[in-house]
């Protein structure tokens, strides 16, 4: 574990408490089922990111907590419903909620996770924070909706691309970004709002890297889903770009319409072949620089250090 992350372990540690009150059931069967699933967090990247900015803003506040809370707790609701759509087997290391409990509870514990984080916020009685939360986790669902409606789409241009990861993954890291600042000097909120959005492209965009090229056993999840559903990735993106016209149909059904294991290794090659990994990489690394770029109106502290560590992060996870 990074340093930044190791520093915030006591505070990460609140949250989980959080986390863990908000999703108590008076209702025996339901709160087995809850400690079977166990703990409902992974990385924790979200709460850090807020703590981070919390602490290099003016210091962590019980607002933080909740916040941080909510937030892993509405992105662990979109990998349980993620993963069903995926058809993913494993996540955090673990089989995934529908293999081990069915497509139907796994759908209702997403909801309970959704629910449970809305309820949790709207307790602190903060009706502008309780708007940005559902407005992003709104951006959110659109950005998964926008994704499932683009499959297979050969057109899909990097703008679009963009698009859909902002909603999926950067909308939800911006506000980790933003709420860490939020009532201290308005321009450290749209400095952790600018660094959390471009931490957030960057992570996805080191994401479908990983499911093109990763090892599943270090990355602790099933990867190749979006070959598989054909979904156009930057990497994707980028090895079309440098397909001559005339092979452009063949490239597309390969990468697009991979059906079977042979294809998906295949296509996996073929983006590799043509720079299309490396070039993603790049992209993505520019974008952690932004990410740090943005960092600049706040006062030098361990935490600012920290907060350029974990963008550094981003693109140093192992394939
Ligand atoms: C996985 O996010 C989903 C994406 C946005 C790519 P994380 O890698 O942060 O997942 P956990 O919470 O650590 O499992
Ligand atoms: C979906 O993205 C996760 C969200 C951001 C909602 P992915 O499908 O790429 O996430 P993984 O790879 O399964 O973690
Ligand atoms: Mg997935
Ligand atoms: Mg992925």
């Amino acid at each position: 574990m990074i340093a930044a992350l190791a520093a915030l372990q006591p505070h990460l540690a609140r949250v989980q408490a959080v986390m863990t009150a908000a999703l108590a059931s008076p209702e025996p069967r339901v709160q087995s089922l809850i400690d079977e699933l166990g703990g409902f967090h992974g990385k924790m990247l979200r709460p850090s990111l807020c703590l981070l900015m919390a602490e290099a803003t003016g210091g962590v506040e019980d607002g933080h907590l909740t916040i941080g809370a909510a937030l892993e707790l509405i992105h662990t609701a979109t990998l349980v419903h993620d993963d069903l759509i995926d058809d993913a087997d494993t996540r955090r290391g673990k089989a995934t909620a529908h293999t081990r409990f069915g497509n139907t509870t796994a759908i209702l514990i997403g909801d309970y996770l959704y629910t449970h984080a809305f309820h949790t916020v709207a307790r602190l009685g903060e009706p502008r924070i309780m708007e940005r939360l559902t407005a992003t986790t709104n951006i959110v669902c659109r950005g998964e909706l926008h994704q499932q409606v683009a499959e297979r789409q050969g057109d899909l241009s990097e703008a679009e691309y963009e698009r859909i990861v902002y909603g999926k993954t950067a909308a939800l890291t911006e506000l980790a970004g933003e709420s860490g600042a939020w009532g201290r000097d308005p321009r450290f909120a749209a400095a952790g709002a600018a660094y959390g959005r471009a931490c957030g492209i960057a992570f996805q965009i080191v994401d479908d890297c990983l499911d093109l090229a990763g090892d599943a056993q270090k990355v602790g999840k099933t990867l190749a889903t979006d070959l598989e559903r054909g979904r156009v990735t930057l990497p994707i993106i980028r090895a079309l770009a440098t397909t001559p016209a005339s092979e452009r149909a063949a490239a597309e059904r390969l990468l697009l319409h991979a059906g079977d294991p042979a294809e998906v290794a295949r296509a996996r090659d073929y983006v590799i072949d043509r720079g299309g990994l490396r070039s993603a990489i790049a992209t993505a690394r520019d974008r952690v620089a932004e990410a740090k770029r943005a960092l600049a109106p706040l006062p030098p502290s361990p935490a600012t250090a920290h907060l350029h560590d974990l963008a550094d992060f981003i693109v140093a996870r192992d394939f």
